[in-house]
């Protein structure tokens, strides 16, 4: 590469403009970031060298990102609602689309607790939405005086990037986040530790619901040397395991799709993608499962894939307890969350 040695940042702009030929200059961009352990406005404002070895080693990261692994698995980070979380590649990288979820909530829990937003129940609203209120630079967290006590349940919890920013944004809210995936929820703590969040975020590990549930005691009976199980209790970790929301990412791929994905998703966990035959196992486990966990009136919010809503309203609607109070589409137009209340 034709650099001079030693100059300033002058070479940052040429490194960012000859790889922002054959990666985004944005990721060009944050691949700096790390090299150079800064913000990206240091990379305009400050005096870099950028000498041979500056040159070699960000000549391997573009050639990593170009051999399809994600920046952010390069980099060990990832940014969702304007706040920093390690990533490695036991998580999914958290997208932006997710953060419809985390804005929906603290926008409902700006209202009475248990109720949906104002006008937006019975009538299946669709609306498209608007991140204009949780810029990444200006966080707004609910005072104390907004928002009533919430206790919310964070299904299949990943990196832990919605129990995280729900925490942080929402000084009332009691937050407990599952996951199957113990190397996730490794990840996920030290998110919670990083934003200084441990003491109010709690983690388990388990099959969905199954993580509220401590332990199966068995009583043995000896039976001729064999030990059979006469008593089966369960009891749970959470004190009590009852939520104003539940939300949830869970994987909703159809299976037979996984092999067809972009490059830079199939290095994701497959667990993290995979959602059985036509993408909606996770759902029916949800809709089954989750009024013995979510209080009077509790809502559900879930993000969902192309083209899913009609499947999951068929789900939910079969048990004949749950309300879709609004769907709200993506940046693209695409149905992405549905949020459900109960009626019981
Ligand atoms: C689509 S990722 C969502 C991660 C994160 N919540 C987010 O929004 O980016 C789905 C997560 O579900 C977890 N998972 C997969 N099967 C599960 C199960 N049966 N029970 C609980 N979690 C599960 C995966 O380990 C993964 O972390």
């Amino acid at each position: 590469m034709l650099l001079k040695n030693n100059v300033c940042k002058k070479d940052i702009f040429c490194l960012i403009d000859k790889y922002s030929r054959v990666i985004s200059r944005v990721e060009a961009e944050m691949l700096l970031e790390y090299l150079f352990n800064c913000a990206r406005i240091d990379l305009y404002i400050r005096d870099f060298k950028v000498d041979k070895t500056i040159e070699k080693l960000y000549d391997s990261l573009v050639s990593r990102r170009m051999s399809g692994e994600p920046v952010q698995y390069i980099t060990g980070r990832a940014e969702f609602m304007g706040l920093d979380f390690i990533v490695t590649k036991d998580v999914l990288i958290p997208r932006p689309e997710t953060e419809i979820l985390v804005s929906e909530i603290i926008n409902s829990s700006r209202f009475p607790a248990r109720e949906p937003l104002a006008g937006h129940s019975n009538n299946n609203k669709e609306t498209k939405f608007s991140h204009l209120q949780y810029s990444s630079s200006g966080h707004e967290s609910i005072s104390r005086e907004q928002s009533q006590e919430v206790k919310i349940l964070d299904l299949c919890t990943g990196c832990g990037n919605i129990a995280v920013s729900l925490s942080k944004l929402m000084p009332q809210a009691e937050i407990v986040a599952t996951d199957i995936s113990e190397a996730a929820l490794k990840i996920a703590e030290k998110n919670a530790l990083r934003h200084d969040l441990s003491d109010r975020i709690k983690f388990y590990k388990g099959n969905l619901f199954n993580a509220l549930i401590f332990a199966t005691f068995a009583r043995h009976r000896n039976n001729g040397g064999l030990s059979i199980n006469t008593d089966i209790k369960q009891e749970s970790v959470v004190k009590n395991p009852k939520f104003d929301i539940i939300v949830c990412n869970p994987p909703y791929i159809k299976e037979g799709e996984l092999p067809y994905l972009q490059k830079e998703v199939k290095v994701e966990p497959e667990i993290a993608l995979n959602g059985g035959r036509d993408g909606l196992d996770f759902y029916r486990v949800i809709a089954k499962e989750s009024h013995r966990y979510l209080e009077k009136g509790g809502s559900i919010l879930l993000e969902i894939g192309f083209g899913q809503k009609k499947g999951i309203e068929n789900i939910f609607s079969s048990y004949n307890i749950f309300e879709i109070y609004k769907v709200i589409k993506d940046f693209s137009g695409i149905e992405r969350a549905v949020c459900l209340k109960t009626l019981t």
